[in-house]
């Protein structure tokens, strides 16, 4: 990963040109990266606050030859990558929260944002997109941010080297990948579990057709959350915001 670069002291969205650059043709492990984003965007179309030099803005370019029902265990595998690459780097602690949030003492730190491009039954290119609040202090964030997200430099106490934390976070998710490739979803899937908060909690999965409220029991071999209701009816949810009525 990362043989091509794009860096951009500013762009309105990596994950925008990495699309672009996709559908054009780029070679498999393309990396777009900014110093800041002026409409940097989330899942479900959410903005996502993306300040100059205080964090890591970039997507990546992937093309796996693959069904696109896969697709969604690229966000579990980045997640992984991420978590470890934090772990080494910082000396710091992060969970998981199913899907996409990686999160230190319960505040988000980190979103992963995977998108697809597929033709027919077949991938073309995932584009993974990694938002990391890394130099950030707690003034840097907007009044709404401030009790939801967090940063490296917050949790650690001292400000992180970003080109090293990029650094380990292509290198575990290209080892990842080539697991992955190798011996599918299951070894990936093992690491995950060991970050995941939401497993075994009882959770509220709000989902666009509502809200499912259970134990979650695990994910699948595809990365789909299993929930168990009061009533023991497992459900399956692919996409949903996760909260926890506990606390
Ligand atoms: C989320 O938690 O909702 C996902 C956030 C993903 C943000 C990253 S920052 C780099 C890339 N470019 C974007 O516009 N979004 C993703």
């Amino acid at each position: 990963l990362g043989h091509t670069i794009y860096y951009q002291e500013s762009i309105d969205s990596t994950q925008k040109k990495a699309h672009h650059l996709a559908y054009d043709g780029c070679p498999e492990g393309t990396i777009v990266i900014a110093e800041e984003q002026t409409s940097g965007r989330g899942r479900l179309t959410r903005p996502w606050h993306s300040p100059k030099f205080t964090g890591i803005w970039m997507s990546i370019v992937l093309r796996p030859k693959l069904p696109p029902q896969q697709a969604p265990q690229f966000t579990l595998i980045a997640a992984v990558a991420v978590v470890q690459a934090i772990e080494e780097v910082c000396g710091l602690n992060p969970e998981i929260k199913w899907p996409n949030d990686i999160l230190i003492k319960g505040r988000k730190v980190t979103g992963i944002l995977t998108e697809l491009q597929a033709e027919s039954d077949k991938i073309n290119s995932i584009i993974i997109g990694i938002g990391m609040n890394v130099n950030a202090e707690e003034s840097d964030f907007p009044e709404e941010l401030k009790k939801i997200a967090t940063s490296i430099a917050i949790e650690k106490g001292q400000s992180v080297s970003r080109a090293r934390l990029i650094q380990k976070i292509l290198e575990k998710l290209e080892n990842y990948y080539q697991i992955y490739l190798e011996k599918g979803f299951s070894p990936i899937k093992w690491l995950w579990e060991g970050y995941a908060v939401s497993i075994g909690k009882n959770i509220i999965a709000r989902t666009i057709t509502g809200s499912i409220e259970g134990k979650a029991l695990g994910i699948t071999d595809e990365g789909v959350l299993r929930i168990q209701d009061e009533n023991d009816k497992i459900h399956e949810v692919y996409s949903a915001d996760i909260e926890f009525p506990d606390n």
